[in-house]
């Protein structure tokens, strides 16, 4: 194996540029060439594809986004098209391809490693929902900017004693709206991995108004959504004035954390690493804090786990 490609896929997530800096510079420090693809899987179909060196690198760690840039690209689940994909690997001399980005992407790879493409995935998502691994990158960055942006909605709902409902992202997982709602120590959180039962909800907020609150604080995961509309229901029911927060794109943005960094310089490096050593189809993660190389379809098949015991801690301190 003399060169390899890195792309960036899905939605992006801050750290990617860590990640794709870790790869260039692990890559090129033991002696392989490195190829940039610009707009993930689109841009590997239409041919934007460039040498990268340890200068364009430099200066992007701290930088949220992607300078390789992503795309949703549908064509790619066509088999004729991931064909011309390998051609044009082919053409450029590109032996392996590192794909930085969530599941959907993993599967791209993994059908390009059917068709003789070394493959190795990094998770790249805000919403840290690929079950084979504890985190993916970008997840704690989104997390601390939910964070922020609650304790500044809490002042002003503490100081009109409202209740406040703040809708955070995550797709179909729970996991940005328990984290953020166990640090905002929120009354509720609405994950969609939980039934919701809305008298409960009515309960706690009147509850908390009886003996004294504030405010109240509900998180609600973007996978049960709805945010405007739980806010009327709950000013209507409790008769407490209530305003919805839909955090969106802006929990996608911002430099990275360190700790993403941190994730995203190990998972990078060890990406590499398996390449060198031969292997193909394979994604990297972060397992009791050590890092693991799965068969990508292994890790696709891992089901989910809910982290129902932080759930109960969340629970019981809410009260
Ligand atoms: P994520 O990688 O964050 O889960 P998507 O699900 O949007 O994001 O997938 C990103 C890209 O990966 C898609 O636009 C497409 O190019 C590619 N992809 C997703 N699913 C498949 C599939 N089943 N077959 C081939 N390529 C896929
Ligand atoms: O997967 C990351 C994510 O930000 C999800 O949390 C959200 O559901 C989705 O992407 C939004 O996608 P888009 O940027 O295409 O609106």
């Amino acid at each position: 194996m003399k060169k390899i490609a890195i792309l960036t896929s899905g939605g992006d997530a801050p750290g990617m540029n860590a990640a794709i800096r870790a790869i260039t510079r692990t890559a090129i420090n033991s002696g392989l060439e490195v190829m940039g693809i610009k707009r993930g899987y689109s841009g590997l179909i239409n041919g934007e594809i460039f040498p990268m060196d340890k200068e364009y690198v430099a200066d992007i760690i701290q930088k949220g986004g992607t300078v390789l840039m992503t795309a949703r690209c549908l064509e790619f689940k066509q088999e004729e098209v991931r064909k011309r994909a390998v051609k044009i690997l082919k053409a450029y001399g590109i032996d392996a391809l590192i794909v930085i980005g969530g599941d959907g992407s993993f599967m791209g790879a993994k059908l390009l490693s059917d068709l003789g493409v070394m493959t190795v995935g990094i998770p790249g998502t805000i919403d840290n929902d690929l079950a084979y691994t504890d985190y993916t990158i970008g997840f704690d960055t989104a997390l601390n900017t939910a964070v922020e942006a609650i304790n500044k909605i809490k002042d002003t709902s503490t100081s009109h004693e409202r209740v406040s409902v703040v809708e955070v992202m995550g797709r179909n997982c729970g996991d940005i709206a328990l984290y953020a709602g166990i640090s905002g120590a929120a009354e509720a959180i609405l994950l969609p991995e939980l039934e919701f039962d809305k008298n409960a909800l009515y309960r706690t907020i009147l509850d908390g108004k009886s003996q004294g609150r504030m405010h109240n604080l509900v998180v609600l995961a973007e996978g049960i959504g709805g945010a405007i509309e739980l806010a009327k229901e709950i000013e209507e029911v409790t008769g407490i004035e209530t305003r919805a927060t839909i955090l969106g794109h802006i929990q996608r943005g911002g430099s990275p954390s360190g700790s993403d960094r941190v994730l995203a310089s190990k998972l990078g490096a060890k990406a590499v690493e398996v390449l060198l050593e031969g292997k193909t189809s394979r994604v990297i993660g972060i397992r009791e804090n050590k890092m693991v190389d799965d068969d990508i379809d292994e890790a696709l098949a891992v089901e989910r786990k809910f982290d129902q015991k932080l759930y109960d801690i969340a629970v019981v301190l809410s009260k």
